[in-house]
């Protein structure tokens, strides 16, 4: 109340100090007693309706949104101005009159609808910021499936991912066929056998036989399933599931990539949720946020902890991956070709699902392969299509259907120009050209 008065006088003390002046100079200048009384009293009169007006003005700046229920009030304090400046302007106050008692009865219907303490009004509520440390464990599972799959209810879709790339390797539901990646079903309860595995040594980092390029000084000491699944995205080369390392290095080196490092960046908040999403979906009760936040933090140092971007929502699944306005670098990390292809010049890019991207050496090759029935004629054409529809042709000793086919949707025509342009020049054995 205190308060509304302020903003009230703060608005209209121009008004109340003309009224007061008006005031001042009637009970000098008017000696007819008659009529100096009539004004005094209008005077008085209008400087208690100015101030009326002026609350309910305040009243519906300040507390609008608020969902208040001092709103009727308001328009109770409206109608008893428009009756008090009735007797003020006699001359026009039937038209006052005729409108205070409109004013009346929205009052009333409004007033009505306004204190019924079961209805909550129709404003807008105010915009509420992510902050996953105060999430029920399904908020927080829900927040987890946007990260991983693009939306609320998308990981029954086929296809659908998010900003996390999971699904880009790893299969999710029970029984399904993954061959990239381990099929992340049930990883709640066989996250805490991992550590059994003779092959996850304890003990200092040089114990163990897993190459460990991201490694922290926490890695290799995980000593709850929660902790093994923090340190499986922290530091995927710290313990690598048989059978999916990397080609070549004898399971030593994991081709997953570190999930808080560009070009993924998920914060510790968000790896909250994704891990929680995996024990909620499954029925199984999830650790607590800050039981989770805590297993990330033995891995990932803090200034390796990505911050929270609050400018982007979290699992922009729909939209397109990069505009073309980046540099071609940033390009390559935001559509994840990073995560499977090596691309000579480019910081991370040393996936090996795909082949290396030495495209100015390898498409001349590929389009005089007599097995090869695509369109294009040129180094540029084959990048392009290759792209655009992966199955064109596939190159051997690669999987088809593994490469997204839906670059053609979500990058623009700037960033696929930029991307055709820097793989063209990509030449084995020669130095990459400089980044602008
Ligand atoms: C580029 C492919 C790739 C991406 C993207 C990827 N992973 Fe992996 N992930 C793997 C591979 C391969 C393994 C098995 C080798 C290893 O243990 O590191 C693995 C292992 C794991 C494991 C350990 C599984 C087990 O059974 O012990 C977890 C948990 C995991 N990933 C979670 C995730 C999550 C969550 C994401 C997304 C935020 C993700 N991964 C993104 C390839 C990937
Ligand atoms: C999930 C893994 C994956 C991702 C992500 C991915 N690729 Fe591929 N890519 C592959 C695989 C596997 C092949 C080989 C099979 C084939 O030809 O379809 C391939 C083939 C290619 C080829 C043909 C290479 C050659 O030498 O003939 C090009 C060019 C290419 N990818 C570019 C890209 C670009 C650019 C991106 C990012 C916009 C990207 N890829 C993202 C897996 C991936």
């Amino acid at each position: 109340m205190v308060e509304l008065i302020q903003a009230a006088l703060d608005m209209g003390w121009p008004v109340l100090a003309f009224l007061a002046c008006l005031f001042v100079y009637f009970q000098v200048s008017i000696s007819d007693p008659v009529k100096k009384k009539q004004a005094t009293f209008k005077t008085f009169i209008g400087m208690i309706a100015a101030f009326m007006l002026l609350m309910a003005i305040a009243n519906y700046k300040i507390n609008f949104f608020a969902n208040s229920r001092l709103l009727p009030v308001s328009l109770a304090m409206i109608t008893a101005l428009a009756f008090m400046m009735g007797i003020y302007f006699t001359n026009i106050g039937a038209l006052f009159k005729i409108g205070g008692f409109m004013f009346l009865v929205a009052a009333g219907l409004s007033g009505y609808g306004n204190w019924l303490p079961q209805v909550e009004g129709g404003f807008p509520p105010a915009e509420v910021k992510l902050d996953f440390g105060s999430m029920s464990a399904q908020q927080l599972a829900d927040e987890g499936e946007k990260i991983i799959f693009g939306g609320i209810g998308q990981s029954k879709v086929q296809g659908a991912i998010g900003k996390g790339q999971c699904p880009l390797c790893h299969g999710f539901n029970e029984g399904f066929l993954s061959e990239r990646a381990p099929n992340l079903w049930g990883v709640p309860d066989r996250a805490k056998t991992r550590l059994d595995d003779p092959r996850y040594h304890k003990g200092k980092p040089g114990d163990r036989d897993t190459e460990q390029k991201e490694a922290s000084p926490g890695s290799g000491t995980a000593e709850t399933g929660q902790e093994y699944i923090a340190e499986s995205h922290a530091c995927p080369s710290c313990f690598v599931v048989a059978g999916f390392g990397v080609k070549g290095t004898n399971d030593k080196q994991s081709p997953m990539p570190a999930i808080h490092k560009p070009p993924i960046s998920l914060s510790l908040g968000e790896l909250a949720a994704v891990d929680t999403w995996m024990y909620v979906r499954e029925g199984k009760e999830a650790p607590s946020f800050e039981e989770i936040t805590k297993a990330y933090e033995k891995f990932i140092p803090e200034a390796d902890r990505p911050k929270q971007q609050e400018d982007k929502p979290a699992g922009a699944g729909g939209g397109v991956l990069a505009t073309g306005e980046e540099p071609v670098d940033q390009i390559f990390q935001k559509a994840t070709c990073v995560a499977c292809h090596t691309i000579p010049g480019i910081a991370g890019a040393v996936g090996t699902i795909g082949p290396k991207l030495v495209e100015g050496t390898n498409a001349p090759t590929r389009i005089k392969d007599p097995a090869y029935k695509g369109t294009a004629k040129s180094t540029r054409e084959y990048i392009t299509e290759s792209v655009i529809n992966p199955s064109a042709y596939v190159v051997k000793g690669f999987p088809d259907n593994t490469m997204p086919k839906e670059f053609g949707k979500k990058l623009s025509a700037g960033a696929l120009n930029k991307i055709v342009d820097y793989l063209s020049q990509l030449q084995e054995g020669k130095e990459p050209p400089k980044i602008s």
